[in-house]
């Protein structure tokens, strides 16, 4: 890791918010949902799906939830009346699963029986392992109540996800696989990359090998490449999975997938709490920053 890399990943955490907010707007769609919609709208122009995500997590009242809940109501909605090629995710913590167990599972149905009514999708995101039994108890009822409009999400890097994906085989398996984002303590994740891009590889050629519709949520060459084959090994068709990856990384990977014919889904996030998310992701990729540098650098010449 170059010194920069290494301060802007050191400090992240103390850098005031407009300071982070101009290196970080690639990564957010805007602060409202008419933001999102319009990139949304853009992006399904290029060939993509989209999921929406209003952001905001950990929440620490109950008005909050439910806030957050009627935010994805209105979500799905939008995504119903202009047409996008879109669903939602949301996260369980943001509907109240640390305050409120049944509070925020009762939010949770509500949004997913909406999602049915209007023929759409949500998929619950994984948040850190204090949520993940829940957060897969969560999808184990609503798939059961719902099937088809729900799915969630595993993490590669989880030491547990291997013998999750045995727990959860059924016909309606919809999960996003992705690496995982959160620090978790060793005895639960493993903390060598290498071992979790192969246990990503692992993972998907059980989850395939189960008929499950798998997003394949990652921006790691070398995890596409691995996907493309096992996609091939499995003899899938372009509509038994999808390649999912954050709005404003790697652009040229999203264009290469698509051009090759694979559905491909952008995570859009947008809303006013965009500061930690912001903050998250300049963390795990410190050179967005000095890319963004050299770019304002240059304007001003
Ligand atoms: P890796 O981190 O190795 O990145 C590969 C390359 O991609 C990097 O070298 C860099 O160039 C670029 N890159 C990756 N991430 C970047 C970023 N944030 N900003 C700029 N460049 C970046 N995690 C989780 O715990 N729960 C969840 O629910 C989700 N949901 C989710 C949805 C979608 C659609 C995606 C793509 C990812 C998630 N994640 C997530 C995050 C995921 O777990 C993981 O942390 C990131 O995707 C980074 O891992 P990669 O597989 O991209 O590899």
């Amino acid at each position: 890791m170059s010194l920069f890399n290494f301060l802007v990943s050191k400090t992240i955490m103390h850098v005031p918010g407009p300071i982070v907010g101009y290196f970080a707007k690639g990564y957010i769609a805007g602060s409202t949902l008419d933001d999102a919609a319009g990139v949304a709208g853009r992006l399904n122009q290029q060939g993509a799906m989209v999921t929406l995500d209003i952001l905001g997590e950990f929440i620490t009242t109950k008005a909050q939830a439910t806030f957050f809940k009627e935010q994805c109501l209105k979500i799905l909605q939008t995504i119903h009346d202009e047409k996008l090629d879109g669903n939602l995710s949301l996260k369980p913590t943001q509907m109240g699963m640390l305050l409120d167990k049944e509070f925020a599972f009762e939010n949770i149905r509500e949004i997913v029986k909406k999602a049915k009514e209007l023929d759409n999708f949500v998929r619950i995101d994984m948040e850190d392992i204090s949520c993940t039994d829940d957060t897969l108890e969560f999808y184990r009822s609503l798939r059961a109540e719902f099937p088809g409009h729900v799915g969630t999400v595993l993490q590669s890097y989880l030491r547990r996800t291997l013998a999750d994906i045995d727990e959860l085989a059924n016909d309606q398996m919809n999960i996003r696989l992705c690496k995982g984002i959160y620090n978790e303590p060793r005895t639960a994740a493993f903390k060598d990359g290498a071992i979790t891009n192969r246990n990503f590889v692992e993972c998907l050629d059980k989850l395939f090998g189960y008929g499950a519709y798998v997003g394949i949520a990652t921006h790691d060459e070398k995890l596409v490449f691995e996907s493309l084959r096992l996609i091939e090994k499995h003899g899938l068709k372009k509509d038994q999975y999808e390649f999912q990856m954050l709005l404003g990384v790697d652009q040229q990977l999203r264009q290469i997938l698509l051009d090759d014919g694979h559905r491909l889904r952008v995570y859009v996030p947008y809303g006013k709490d965009w500061l930690p998310y912001s903050k998250r992701r300049l963390k795990e990729n410190p050179s967005i920053a000095r890319h963004a540098l050299v770019q304002m650098i240059s304007r001003e010449q």
